[in-house]
């Protein structure tokens, strides 16, 4: 287990998925957890779970593409749980097969918006209170394979994650003098509603013969935002199972 005993955390995105299993894992480390998505309900159940299980936890609803609901996210976080340690902007939307040529640009921009802006947003505004509070801090950005390598299909989702690659670096180097750690996670496909239906078809491009499970992204997650990781920061983590080696 890594320690996170004390820490405050945020996760976007943390109803479902990968996000609820890093809200799940960073409870069961000992963080207290703000699980954030664009839909309150079952980000709710998960808080209620978690506080089940003797953990501290509050749900907020927030839609990532939206500046001034991210920066509240942030500012509820610090008032309602008391600090913000780490953010983990994890929220993002999968993207529809279309011919690039036949792409309507709203969907383009849609992906842009919710994968790449939305990290902006959650860098600015978890670094803003971070400095404020003048000790440090982490911020872990999703981003995929799909930010080292392209994807039939996926244009805009692959533009996205690159970009969330480089926008880790130049907010890894901005940040370090004030202690803030920021570093990307990249996974291939993980079983999630994410890629219901694509299991099969992208199976065979895994090494290790079978997909990720959202935990086994959790304990990256984990270890990177504890004190162990202490040294690291500007670099995007592969958990690919092999994918990208070929
Ligand atoms: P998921 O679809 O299970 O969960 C995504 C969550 O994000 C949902 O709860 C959804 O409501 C929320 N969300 C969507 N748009 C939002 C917005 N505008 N504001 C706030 N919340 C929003 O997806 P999954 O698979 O857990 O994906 C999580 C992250 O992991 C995404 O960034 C995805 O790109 C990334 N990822 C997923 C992979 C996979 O194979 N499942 C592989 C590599 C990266």
């Amino acid at each position: 287990m890594a320690n996170l005993n004390g820490k405050v955390a945020i996760v976007t995105g943390g109803a479902s998925g990968i996000g609820a299993a890093i809200a799940r894992r960073f409870a069961a480390d000992g963080a207290a957890v703000c699980i954030s998505d664009l839909h309150l309900e079952p980000a709710r159940a998960l808080a209620e779970e978690l506080a089940r299980g003797g953990g501290r936890a509050i749900p907020v609803a927030a839609d990532v593409t939206d500046e001034r609901a991210v920066a509240e996210l942030v500012d509820r976080t610090v008032a309602e749980l008391g600090a913000l340690d780490v953010m983990v902007s994890n929220a993002g939307i999968g993207e529809r097969p279309v011919p690039i040529d036949e792409r309507p640009a709203e969907e383009w921009s849609r992906v842009i918006a919710t994968n790449l802006s939305g990290v902006f947003f959650g860098i600015k505004h978890a670094a803003r209170a971070m400095k404020k509070a003048g000790r440090g801090g982490v911020i872990l950005n999703m981003s995929s394979i799909l930010g080292s390598v392209g994807f039939n299909g996926a244009p805009a989702y692959s533009a996205a994650k690159h970009g969330v690659n480089g926008l880790t670096q130049a907010a890894a180097l901005e940040l370090a003098p004030a202690r803030i750690r920021v570093v990307a996670v990249a996974p291939a496909f993980i079983r999630t509603p994410m890629i219901a239906g694509l299991e099969d078809a992208v199976l065979p491009l895994h090494p290790l013969g079978r997909l990720g499970d959202a935990s086994e992204v959790a304990s990256l997650c984990a270890f990177l935002a504890s004190d162990e990781a202490s040294f690291i920061t500007g670099v995007s983590y592969l958990i690919d199972g092999g994918y990208t080696a070929q």
